[in-house]
């Protein structure tokens, strides 16, 4: 792969999220140590972008639906990072000739019925031929998945068997328009039934109901007594939890196992005042809007009045943003450790741009280190693809993402 004229190609680059992956690259990546291209489907807005960030970067142009001009993008690069959803339209040709040219591959999507259709076609293969094609890759579902991982590795060094992890959200942000038509794109394609499924992603799915029932989504808000505090059940749980077990059914199946039985789980925390209120309303309210945008009448009113793809929220709203995950492992005799991922800047831009930007030069500059050697390689998840490595790069990149050293009783 030496050969190859690019490190790192970043497709969608003229989106909203794409934008800010480019100026990342402009301002974190020097041109010695990686050689970057921009790519999408329109040469004239991705000139604007290379012009408005102001780098030197090749522009290259393909279609997603341009099967042959996307292979000539994917032959020539090392690692391809894509913002370029919903995924499910736009993702297959680059996935296909990631796959066929053994090109790595990182995104952000959250559209988990689609990366099962990439698991049945496509795992096969490229773990055959050593190629990581790593999706969900942003706020979904890193904090989740890399939390787990560290979780469960520190109780393993202490020498306990990691029984189960939970997961508490807050987060302050915006939406995205190109969030919204995924959204909408999942709905229309009958999307939602599938992601209902605990073990969508899972290498085997021939759980007992016992197992389906203990990982069932949770449904409505609760005080939880034990930390004395209220919760609700987190809008991306569907898609983090699904990674999440994905990664502790690969783990096992390498030997690397997280532990007999193991289980995930992961809220959104309220604090005073006002906690339980606020867990009702914003459950009750999300509820309804999903109910809502799901009748055609309605959401023909309504979406004029969302945003639309290409937009997303200011950068005034994007720098105020935010997001802590705090993580609770306990193991198989009571005992536990807590950890937490945080950072500054809204979830779905800024943190999600770190992440992906950070996932694509794992694999560009740190392939030999990164779990399971050179040889590893399939549909992947962020902890079973990247693991220590990104934590680090994420550290040094400036997030919070620590395991405490004292053992909970
Ligand atoms: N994981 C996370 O936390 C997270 C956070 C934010 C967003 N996302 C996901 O990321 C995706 C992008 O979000 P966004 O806000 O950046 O959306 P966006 O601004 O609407 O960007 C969509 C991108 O897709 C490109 N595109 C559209 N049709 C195409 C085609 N036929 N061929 C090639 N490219 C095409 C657009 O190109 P043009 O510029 O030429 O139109 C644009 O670059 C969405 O799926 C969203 O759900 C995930």
């Amino acid at each position: 792969m030496s050969d190859r004229l690019y490190d790192v190609v970043l497709y969608g680059a003229s989106g909203f999220v794409g934008k800010q992956t480019v100026r990342y690259f402009a301002d974190h990546v020097s041109p010695e140590q990686v050689r970057w291209a921009i790519a999408g489907r329109n040469r004239q807005k991705l000139e604007a972008v290379r012009d408005e960030v102001g780098v030197t970067v090749d522009v290259l142009v393909a279609d997603s639906q341009d099967q042959r001009a996307i292979d000539a993008i994917v032959a020539q690069t090392r690692v391809i990072l894509t913002t370029a959803g919903p995924f499910a339209l736009y993702g297959n040709a680059l996935i296909d000739a990631c796959v066929r040219f053994r090109t790595h591959y990182v995104d952000i999507t959250g559209e988990t019925p689609w990366v099962r259709t990439l698991i049945d076609r496509y795992h096969a293969q490229a773990a055959i031929d050593g190629t990581r094609i790593i999706p969900c890759c942003g706020f979904d579902s890193v904090p989740s998945d890399l939390g787990t991982y560290l979780i469960v590795r520190r109780l393993q060094e202490l020498g306990l068997p990691c029984k189960q992890v939970k997961a508490y959200f807050q987060a302050a942000g915006g939406f995205n328009g190109g969030t919204l038509a995924s959204a909408f794109n999942l709905y229309d394609s009958q999307g939602l039934a599938k992601m209902n499924d605990p073990f969508l992603l899972n290498p085997v799915r021939n759980q007992t109901q016992a197992e389906r029932e203990q990982n069932r989504d949770p449904q409505l808000p609760a005080f939880d007594p034990n930390l004395n505090i209220w919760i609700a059940p987190f809008f991306m749980g569907a898609v983090n939890t699904r990674i999440v077990r994905r990664s502790a059914a690969l783990f096992e199946d390498w030997q690397e196992s997280y532990g007999t039985d193991f289980t995930y789980q992961e809220y959104l925390k309220f604090e005073e005042p006002l906690a339980g209120l606020k867990a009702m309303g914003l459950t009750a309210g999300l509820a309804l809007f999903m109910g809502a945008v799901q009748q055609p009448q309605v959401r023909s009113l309504l979406q004029p009045l969302l945003p639309q793809p290409g937009s997303g929220p200011s950068e005034q709203m994007m720098n105020e943003g935010w997001f802590s995950c705090e993580l609770i492992g306990t193991a198989t005799d009571g005992r536990g450790v807590r950890g937490r991922i945080r950072d500054q800047g809204d979830p779905g831009n800024r943190a999600t741009v770190k992440f992906v930007c950070e996932s694509a030069l794992s694999l560009a500059l740190q392939i030999a280190e990164l779990p399971g050697g050179q040889t590893r390689g399939g549909i992947l998840t962020p902890a079973t693809g990247l693991g220590e490595v990104l934590a680090q790069r994420l550290r040094r990149a400036g997030m919070t993402l620590e395991i405490d050293a004292s053992v909970l009783d």
